[in-house]
């Protein structure tokens, strides 16, 4: 995976606990506490996944509590930051979710060797949407985080619930 997602997810715990609390993630994965991780280069889909362990660990989280801190910081502080353009003109929850599939093809032409998942989507009636996650990696709870995230960026109340491995219905409550 693209070393950003472990940039970003060192800058939440940073901003929330300190510099120290990051070394400990990072010795508690078996990894020096001076590591760095290039926004643009690869890293291993298991460091990122031992990365999340160790946050657990540390933190005492589940893995979804993770997954959901994680969706919340991506969307509301990191982008928006970092990728600030991919905002631009998108003024709902509902369209942010709709331009995803485009946005993470894009970041394939963007970025050299990257591997994003592609989404697609089926209304269920007005305010209910399928949206499916087609991904090798399996990161459906990551996906859901960042699905709550969008709802808490554009304010927007909203229920994700997981249908199967690689589907969710959204429901937009407003
Ligand atoms: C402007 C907003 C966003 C940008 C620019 C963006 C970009 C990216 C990038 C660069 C990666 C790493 C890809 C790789 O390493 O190959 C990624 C991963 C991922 N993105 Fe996004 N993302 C955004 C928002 C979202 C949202 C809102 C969702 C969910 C609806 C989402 C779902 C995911 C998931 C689940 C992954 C993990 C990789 C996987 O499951 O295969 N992203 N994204």
């Amino acid at each position: 995976m693209k070393g950003v997602i472990l940039d970003s997810i060192r800058d939440l715990v940073v901003d929330k606990f300190g510099e120290e609390r990051w070394k400990e993630v990072l010795r508690r994965a078996d990894l020096p506490v001076t590591t760095v991780f290039p926004v643009t280069g690869n890293v291993p889909d298991e460091t990122v996944l031992k990365i999340i362990g160790s946050i657990c660990d540390v933190f005492n989280l589940t893995s979804k509590e993770v997954a959901e801190a994680f969706g919340e910081y991506w969307v509301t502080v990191y982008m928006p930051k970092v990728y600030k353009p991919y905002y631009r003109g998108i003024n709902t929850a509902r369209d942010f979710l709709l331009k995803m599939d485009e946005i993470h093809r894009k970041v394939t032409e963007n970025i050299s060797d990257a591997h994003p998942p592609r989404f697609d989507y089926k209304w269920k009636d007005r305010n209910t949407l399928i949206m499916k996650y087609k991904s090798q990696r399996g990161l459906i709870d990551i996906f859901i985080g960042l699905i709550n995230g969008v709802g808490k960026f554009y304010e927007t109340p909203l229920d994700v619930n997981k249908i199967s491995d690689n589907e969710v219905e959204i429901t937009f409550l407003e």
